[in-house]
């Protein structure tokens, strides 16, 4: 059978759509370095799927490593998804960010030419769309003007492709624009586990109800846009989002060659202050918050317009914001959304068997402060037998 190369695959939105690729029949092979996920996703799309994706370990950026996985395997379709995607980050380090972004994106592309490999599937942004008219996003608008190192790389990423298929029209590509994926899968199993301070709300959300972050900033409440006051954004269920590159991929199967562009939205823009109102009654949990000033460079109202990928791939979004909060918050109740300070408290212990018996309680009891506990007893000990 012919397979899809997945890039980032065990990345957030890169696992949900692998596992929606394997529910669909599809044969996937992954490329992940790991640099912002976790080798247990591949064990928990197989206990999702009940199926078996062939991983490899290895930087998209190593030329020779792609070219064995061409080699060793027969690819029909490349779906990227790896890159950094940290906005903050991209500002203060750009290089890194142009590297991973476009140059890996260069090399697979290189590679794929290589290899006769045409049809490909591009992780882009709504970012690339920039600051035009009332919010309102649809494909025929031109690109504006990017803010930061991340949004530009994926305009350049666009605009590489478009000149690709200028000089050979054999290729078949698509460009999808991302809006703001959130949620989790059902299972609880799969979701995403952002490092440190998150930049996007809803991580943001559950570190605040997962007592790891005090509280929630909303920034500005004095738009005049909105009902409430807060900035509005089309957040769309990562599961959906997924389903999406499915049909994209169907569509690319019946085209020979062209160059497609979808929005994946909602159509439907909430405000943060909706968001994280939803979130609380769902979940009926706390999520202690406080405005705060506008930060520089939020626009307003962001959303898309999807009559695009509806007319076209026969796709539309059907999960409500009420799913979005309750997946999310499932995730961390599983337990799999592992907390942070406990994690380094873990970290530190040297003892594997203790790690192991603590490891064990916390399964037993699905509570994170048993981590803490084990760690304050360890503590105790050693100074009781400091003090001897
Ligand atoms: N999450 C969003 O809000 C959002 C919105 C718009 C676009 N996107 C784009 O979608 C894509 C996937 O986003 P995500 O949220 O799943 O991000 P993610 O960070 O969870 O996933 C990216 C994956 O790529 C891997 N990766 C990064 N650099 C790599 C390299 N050099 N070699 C091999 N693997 C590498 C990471 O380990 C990670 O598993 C990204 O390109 C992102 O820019 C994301």
């Amino acid at each position: 059978m012919k397979k899809v190369l997945v890039t980032g695959g065990t990345g957030y939105i890169g696992s949900h759509t692998v596992v929606e690729l394997l529910n669909a029949g599809r044969e996937v092979i992954i490329i992940d370095n790991f640099s912002n996920s976790k080798p247990e996703v591949l064990e928990k799309i197989k206990q999702i799927t009940g199926k078996d994706v062939k991983f490899y370990n290895i930087d998209y950026l190593n030329r020779e490593e792609v070219e064995k996985v061409f080699e060793e395997n027969e690819i029909e379709s490349v779906i990227n998804f790896a890159g950094y995607k940290a906005v903050g980050e991209s500002v203060k380090e750009p290089l890194k960010y142009y590297h991973n972004n476009v140059s890996g994106a260069i090399i697979l592309l290189e590679t794929m030419q290589k290899y006769n490999v045409k049809k490909f599937i591009f992780s882009s942004s709504a970012t690339v769309y920039g600051a035009q008219g009332n919010g309102k996003c649809v494909e025929t608008m031109k690109r504006g003007e990017t803010t930061n190192p991340y949004g530009t790389t994926k305009s350049m990423i666009e605009k590489i492709l478009e000149d690709m298929y200028l000089a050979d029209n054999s290729w078949n590509i698509a460009i999808l624009r991302y809006f703001n994926p959130v949620g989790a899968h059902e299972s609880g199993l799969i979701g995403e586990d952002p490092q440190g301070i998150p930049n996007n709300l809803m991580p943001f959300i559950m570190k605040v109800a997962n007592k790891e972050i005090p509280q929630l900033n909303i920034f500005g409440n004095d738009y005049k846009e909105t009902e409430d006051g807060t900035c509005a954004r089309d957040f769309i269920h990562v599961v959906d989002l997924a389903i999406g590159h499915i049909k994209m991929l169907e569509k690319l199967d019946k085209e020979n060659s062209g160059i497609f562009v979808y929005n994946l939205g909602t159509g439907k823009p909430y405000t943060v202050q909706q968001m994280v109102d939803t979130f609380i009654k769902v979940n009926n949990i706390d999520v202690p918050y406080k405005y705060a000033e506008r930060r520089d460079g939020d626009l307003p109202v962001l959303y898309s317009d999807p009559t695009k990928a509806k007319q076209e791939l026969g796709w539309v979004a059907t999960r409500t914001l009420e799913d979005m909060c309750r997946d999310s918050w499932n995730y961390v109740l599983k337990g799999k959304w592992v907390n942070e300070k406990c994690f380094n408290c873990i970290k530190r212990l040297k003892n594997w068997r203790d790690w192991k018996i603590s490891n064990y309680i916390n399964q037993i009891f699905k509570r994170k402060w048993i981590w803490h506990y084990t760690c304050f007893r360890r503590k105790r000990r050693r100074i009781i037998k400091k003090s001897r």
